[in-house]
């Protein structure tokens, strides 16, 4: 009889199998293997046995059915807890009887934390709002869309995106005009205020600059120099950057950053920005660090979203052109009572959350 199972490592194999196996997916069971590798068997959230790494559809020794979750270090209400990141929901035919199931499983370990996904499909979707799924934008931004502030270093290929066919020539000549006024408009960034260096590894400091910021916000993701470690240096992701700045030789914030280019242009992606006292010298020491590495890098564009208002203000202050990143599906569930308290209590919601970063 085909029952519900708890993912534990004596059913990665057959787990790996299944995932590689299904309908259209590209990847090898080796690399299914790796990826589980850094979502459960490196990640120091999920080192408690009890702590969820989803479920399957176990029928004899085969799976035929999935529905993953990550764990991360997260503080809820003040209280630090692993969140779930959703990820990889897939049934076979011969056991859709049992999707649900799976999928409820899910729901019911999320009760006691916080439930993200951010990847639904749109047959998906409408199954997560008939669960009380909330979007997440109610807790992030009022709007649907994203709000950031866009780093122009190299115009043309947003240029060549955006004018009509017969004038896409021009893009060349345009170029040197636009540079000359993005940099009267941007030059407070044209030093740092304090020194900011590439880290590669989190250490102390890291831990003390949580231990020093942490009631700032009272749900956040949890920022341990373990934390920290894990998400930044793995090996699906060579192309991750932490950036700290200190100021008297203390760590006093960084930033993490990431190469999201797309067909259209090279884009770095400012995906955590986490600083202490909103100090607006420390925001303007990690863009303009940011700006000179990206230029060095060949990125067209550097991004920043707006994790918080402060910093949405601070970053217009600094000459960043205000942009809307396109809406997400992004949804989240949780206990009811935790989920009105979330609502009118402080938080600071970063890109580090859901399963998208868990995938190369
Ligand atoms: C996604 C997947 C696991 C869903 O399983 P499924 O068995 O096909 O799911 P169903 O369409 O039967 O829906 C399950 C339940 O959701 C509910 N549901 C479905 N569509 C709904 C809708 N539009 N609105 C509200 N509820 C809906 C139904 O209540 C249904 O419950 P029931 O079993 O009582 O009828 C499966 O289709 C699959 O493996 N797909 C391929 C991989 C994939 O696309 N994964 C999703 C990635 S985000």
């Amino acid at each position: 009889m085909p029952e519900i199972a708890p993912v534990t490592p004596a059913s990665y194999q057959a787990l790996a199998a299944f995932l590689a196996g299904f309908d259209g997916d590209p990847d090898t069971p080796e690399t299914w293997i790796s990826r589980f590798d850094f979502w459960w068997d490196r990640n120091p959230s999920a080192r408690e046995t009890d702590t969820p790494r989803g479920w399957i559809v176990r029928d004899g020794e085969r799976v035929g059915g999935f529905f993953g979750v990550i764990p991360m270090a997260f503080q809820v209400l003040g209280e630090e807890m692993p969140a779930l990141n959703a990820t990889t929901w897939r049934v076979d035919e011969a056991h859709r009887n049992l999707s649900m199931k799976l999928m409820l499983r899910a729901i019911q370990a999320g009760k006691r934390t916080l439930l993200f996904n951010t990847t639904p499909n749109d047959k998906v979707v409408p199954m997560l709002e008939s669960l009380k799924f909330r979007p997440l934008h109610t807790l992030t931004s009022p709007g649907q869309s994203r709000a950031c502030g866009l780093l122009p270093l190299n115009p043309e290929p947003f240029l060549r995106a955006r004018l009509p066919g017969a004038l896409r020539p021009l893009s060349g000549a345009l170029r040197p005009m636009i540079n000359t006024y993005q940099n009267f408009r941007l030059r407070g960034l044209d030093r740092e205020t304090l020194p900011v260096t590439r880290l590669t590894q989190a250490g102390d400091e890291c831990d003390d600059l949580w231990r020093r910021t942490r009631d700032q916000y009272r749900t956040t993701a949890v920022r341990s120099a373990e934390a920290i470690n894990w998400y930044c240096f793995r090996k699906d992701r060579p192309d991750m950057i932490l950036l700290g700045c200190r100021d008297g030789g203390r760590l006093r914030g960084y930033a993490i950053l990431w190469d999201r280019s797309d067909r259209n242009s090279r884009k770095l992606e400012c995906v955590d920005l986490w600083i202490e006292e909103n100090d607006r010298d420390i925001v303007q020491s990690l863009v303009s660090h940011t700006r000179a590495l990206a230029g060095e890098m060949k990125f067209d564009i550097a991004l920043f979203p707006h994790f918080s208002p402060a910093l949405g203000s601070i970053l217009g202050s600094l000459g960043l052109v205000g942009w809307q990143l396109p809406a997400r599906k992004e949804y989240y569930s949780t206990e009811e009572t935790r989920a009105a308290r979330l609502a009118q209590e402080s938080s600071f919601w970063a890109d580090t959350h859901g399963d998208t970063s868990f995938f190369p």
